[in-house]
């Protein structure tokens, strides 16, 4: 048995199988890894792994990382050309004595050495979005209805981890990166409190390193008020400081397994489970005094939610 919140419903279905691998009593990193990877793997998906939008020059850059909340360890790469699930090389990197965050070619290299095989993932659909986008180049924004998968897991042992992955704002500045890699900004974890992670435009999450921050929050608040008081307050600074706050969402999870989420935007989706439930699709929705509620997305929801993502 375990426990799990991923971001966006793009999540669905990898949530099924991660949960299917915590109640067969497997640990928490190796459901977490199945479900980010169901997403690296699915073409569809144009902002994470395989089939995700390239940056202003055409090549897919990503971005991933993975944390372990028993002993803090913590594995990044970013910019990563041609390797398809960038999670499991976080993973090995969380495992290293040093040298744990790696970009570019040394990423690149280091994914070689340990067997990850080369692959194009620039796939025709994205290219043909990336043709058509260059002749408008616009501001760069955060994906509507979907972007970075980042997620918490917890299993029956009580071993937290968690994890992202993403390929960035699509055209961005080749080797531009963003919050999702970056420890304390696109995800934090430490067992003995909580998880978090987070997503939207990196520029502003790492601004506040609210991954860190939701999670110190929780260790006198529920999950849901922690991303609140994250959330809420870190984007009225932005506001003040810059006349706006761009795109942020922030997951999380505690160490019982209870969840909590908030934005900024009003499409956030995300998909929970709680120790012995089965993973569901919530909607996000700002209540009275900007207090969350959630609502468990309905058939027409998903179909929204659906035409937004691929
Ligand atoms: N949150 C994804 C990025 O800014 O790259």
């Amino acid at each position: 048995m375990g426990a799990l919140i991923a971001t966006w419903l793009m999540a669905e279905n990898g949530a099924k199988k991660a949960i299917d691998l915590l109640n067969a009593g497997k640990p928490s990193h190796k459901a977490l890894i199945e479900l980010i990877k169901d997403i690296e793997d699915d073409v569809h998906y144009k902002s994470v792994g395989y089939g995700g939008l390239p940056n202003r020059e055409g090549v897919v850059e990503l971005d991933s990382a993975f944390m372990d909340g028993d002993d803090l360890s913590y594995g990044g790469v970013g910019a990563l050309k041609n390797i398809k699930n960038p999670i499991e090389v976080a993973y090995l990197l969380s495992k290293e004595k040093a040298n744990n965050f790696l970009v570019g070619q040394g990423a690149y290299e280091y994914a070689l050495d340990k067997g990850f095989k080369p692959c194009d993932l620039l796939s025709a659909a994205s290219k043909k979005i990336y043709e058509d986008e260059m002749s408008k180049l616009d501001d760069l924004k955060a994906y509507d209805g979907h972007d970075t998968v980042g997620c918490i897991v917890v299993d029956d042992k009580g071993k937290m981890c968690a994890g992202t992955s993403t390929s960035g704002l699509f055209l961005k500045h080749a080797g531009r990166l963003g919050d999702s890699a970056l420890i304390g900004s696109g995800l934090y974890v430490d067992s003995a409190i909580g998880g978090a992670s987070a997503t939207g435009m990196g520029e502003d999450i790492m601004k506040g390193c609210l991954s860190y921050e939701v999670v110190m929050l929780m260790r006198t608040m529920s999950p849901s008020e922690a991303c609140r008081v994250a959330v809420s307050n870190f984007s009225k600074k932005l506001e003040k400081l810059y006349g706006q706050a761009r795109d942020i969402s922030i997951v999380a999870m505690n160490n019982k397994g209870q969840w909590g989420a908030y934005s900024n935007i009003d499409t956030f989706s995300f998909v929970a489970a709680g120790y012995g439930e089965e993973p569901k699709v919530y909607l996000f929705k700002k209540g009275k005094d900007d207090h969350p509620f959630y609502t468990l997305a309905t058939k027409d929801d998903i179909a929204r939610l659906q035409a937004l993502q691929r």
